[in-house]
């Protein structure tokens, strides 16, 4: 980080904690940081070294003007939190993660300030998220470029240019972690199936999971082209995909999967 921006993280739960750890991994000073959670868990608290904790916005101090305010609550809250922080907006930008919750809805709560919806997904916390984002109008270049900090310390970041695909961008990488986290589990259970001992099976497909996406994200091949490579006709891999391919397999139950999430990330909007 090049400037030392004064954050204000709003909710250290699943996602605000994942923020947090990335920022201090990328030493953004923890000085700078100021935390408002009403009941901060354990292993929040071990995090929080040298960062300002606090119970309510009302326990901010008055003179304080942070450069951005990152609203890490879950949506259903958002209508009767983000109200407390207008008056720190005027020079500031508002960064929402909540899931569903469009920049109309945010400009009705907070009013036509610089705000910022994005669509962080938790392996930021090791810095290897990903989130995509889109700015109002409001959102000047610097202000751009700090989000940017903010949010490229945890992983990549895009900006989006419509935000109608924040939808599916929800359902694809927000909710994204959960269905490989399954696939572990699933491949490890079949492994225990097939006969392995559990650790065996778990360090297998964890390391299976992650060293198939690390492939596919180095080199120039596409996955489908990756695949075809391991799988001989009349081989073993090609009886697993047989299964995992039929038309009520893998693609299918992914193609309903991400459509019921970005369904419910549209409901979540209307709410
Ligand atoms: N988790 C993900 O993978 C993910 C991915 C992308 C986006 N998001 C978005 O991130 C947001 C947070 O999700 P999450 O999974 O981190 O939920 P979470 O674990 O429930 O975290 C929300 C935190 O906010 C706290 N909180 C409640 N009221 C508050 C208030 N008035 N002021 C400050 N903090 C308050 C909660 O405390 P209590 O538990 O005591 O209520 C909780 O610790 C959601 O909007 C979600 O859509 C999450």
């Amino acid at each position: 980080m090049n400037e030392l921006p004064s954050i204000l993280l709003v909710g250290g739960g699943k996602m605000g904690s994942a923020l947090l750890s990335g920022w201090i991994t990328s030493k953004v000073m923890p000085e700078k940081i100021t935390v408002v959670e009403p009941n901060p868990s354990p292993v929040f608290l071990r995090r929080m070294k040298g960062i300002s904790l606090v119970s309510s916005p009302s326990d901010l101090p008055c003179n304080y003007s942070p450069d951005a305010i990152i609203f890490a609550v879950k949506p259903q809250i958002i209508p009767s939190v983000v109200g407390s922080y207008t008056k720190y907006l005027c020079n500031s930008m508002a960064i929402s993660v909540a899931a569903g919750v469009t920049i109309e809805q945010l400009e009705v709560l907070i009013g036509r300030h610089s705000i910022v919806r994005a669509m962080p997904n938790t392996p930021a916390a090791i810095g290897r998220g990903i989130t995509a984002a889109f700015s109002n109008d409001k959102v000047n270049i610097s202000q751009k470029r700090l989000c940017e900090q903010l949010l490229k310390v945890t992983g990549k970041m895009v900006w989006i240019e419509n935000e109608s695909y924040m939808d599916a961008i929800t359902a694809v990488s927000g909710s994204g972690p959960a269905y490989v986290f399954l696939l572990i589990e699933c491949l490890t259970k079949a492994g225990i199936a097939a006969g392995l001992p559990n650790n065996l099976s778990s360090q297998l497909a964890e390391s299976t999971i992650a060293g198939a996406a690390e492939l596919a994200i180095k080199t120039n091949e596409s996955p489908a082209t990756l695949r075809e490579n391991v799988t001989s006709p009349g081989g073993t891999t090609a009886a697993a995909l047989k299964i995992l391919m039929n038309p009520d397999g893998m693609p299918s139950l992914l193609e309903r999967a991400v459509a019921a999430a970005t369904a419910r990330s549209k409901e979540l909007a209307k709410k």
